[in-house]
């Protein structure tokens, strides 16, 4: 038998009785007590980003159970093993693949990354069909096995999926959350930071609305240690932006098309940016952070459509959605997204 075929049986997470020399090693106290997981995460969907996502929460160690699922068994298994055999350098005491849904039971989180991704040239828009499919397997039977979960849906196009996981899971509204901007403002601030030679963190800045081609650059907001960068470059406005300041958000749109070019899909900084909102979720930080929610009711937005606002994020999801004071024209391409996105959503059934 080739030496990687051996079977580990322990990735699905059986429990084994205790053999002799265990035995005689330890002393056992109270082995009937239950050991119950607090902060359990589930990944679904192996491929890049759920594996970034998984790796990244665990180097936070902010879960004690980590379980993954996937339709593809040997990938999922093979995944699962490389994780563990890391065991020893992280704090993450369960890493286990599920073999079906029941071993994701009392997840407080739910990842989900599964569908296909774009290929070259193709815009998030167009993956809505099928992965509307690859929902309506996965939602309804995590929503069974964890009903008190936050679900986080990844997998693009994330803010109809994360209306359409809203749907299906019966969920209220504030359990049910899309990664939404939070990675194109991760992007829009290393951008910026880059030009403004300080990091990232000192930045603040937030792109809101679409994860995608229409979202939307909130300069007015956009400072460092309360000073605000647009009065501070008048030129902008008027199109004479010889520094090149309004272009850091086309980059911000075009930067998944170019990486999607150079290595085939994007997977580090969508994993950290996941990693960073779970660690909000299971801590109760009370972060704000902008995801896709539900904003039917916010800026003049009448349609049922989750797009991204800054939002509390705390151990019940979205506590909150800031009140932001936004400019008419920011109002008005915020609009135009919530109705790009229902026109494609009302054809749906779910
Ligand atoms: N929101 C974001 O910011 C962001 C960033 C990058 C990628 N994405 C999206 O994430 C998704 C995943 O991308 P990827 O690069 O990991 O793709 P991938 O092809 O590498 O992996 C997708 C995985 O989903 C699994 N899968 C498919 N159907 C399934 C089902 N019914 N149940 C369980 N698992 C199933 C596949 O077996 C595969 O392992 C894509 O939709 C992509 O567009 C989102």
């Amino acid at each position: 038998m080739h030496a990687d075929s051996v079977t580990h049986p322990e990735v699905y997470g059986s429990e084994r009785a205790m053999d002799t020399l265990t035995k005689r090693l330890l002393q056992e106290v109270n082995p009937a007590a239950a050991v119950e997981t607090k902060a359990k995460v589930t990944v679904v969907g192996v491929g890049q980003v759920g594996m970034a996502c998984a790796f990244s929460v665990l180097q936070l160690s902010i879960a004690d159970d980590v379980t993954l699922f996937d339709t593809m068994e040997d990938k999922l298994k093979g995944e699962v093993l490389d994780l563990q055999h890391g065991s020893l350098f992280l704090k993450t005491p369960k890493i286990r693949a599920a073999k079906d849904y029941s071993e994701t039971a009392n997840s407080k989180l739910c990842v989900i990354t599964a569908g296909v991704r774009q290929r070259e040239g193709e815009s998030r828009l167009d993956l809505v069909n099928r992965n509307v499919q690859v929902f309506k397997q996965i939602i309804p039977q995590l929503a069974q096995h964890s009903p008190s979960a936050v679900l986080l849906v990844v997998s693009n196009p994330v803010d109809i999926l994360t209306y359409v996981a809203w749907k299906l899971s019966g969920f209220p509204r504030e359990r049910v959350i899309g990664s939404g901007t939070n990675l194109d403002s991760a992007r829009f601030r290393f951008l910026l930071a880059e030009k403004l030679k300080i990091s990232p963190s000192s930045v603040h800045a937030h792109i809101i609305g679409e994860h995608g081609d229409s979202s939307v650059a909130v300069w007015s907001g956009a400072n460092v240690a309360g000073v605000h960068l647009q009065p501070l470059h008048p030129e902008a406005k008027t199109k004479e932006d010889s520094e090149g300041w309004l272009e850091v958000h086309q980059k911000v749109v075009d930067s998944a098309y170019d990486i999607i070019k150079l290595k085939g899909y994007t997977s580090w900084a969508i994993g950290l940016s996941v990693s960073n909102l779970a660690q909000s979720i299971l801590k109760n930080l009370r972060s704000v952070q902008p995801v896709s929610t539900l904003v039917q009711g916010l800026h003049g937005i009448t349609e049922e459509v989750f797009l991204s606002l800054p939002c509390v994020i705390g151990s019940a999801g979205v506590c909150g959605v800031l009140k932001q004071p936004l400019r008419e024209v920011e109002i008005q391409r915020l609009q135009h997204s919530a109705q790009t996105l229902w026109n494609i959503q009302r054809k749906l059934t779910l």
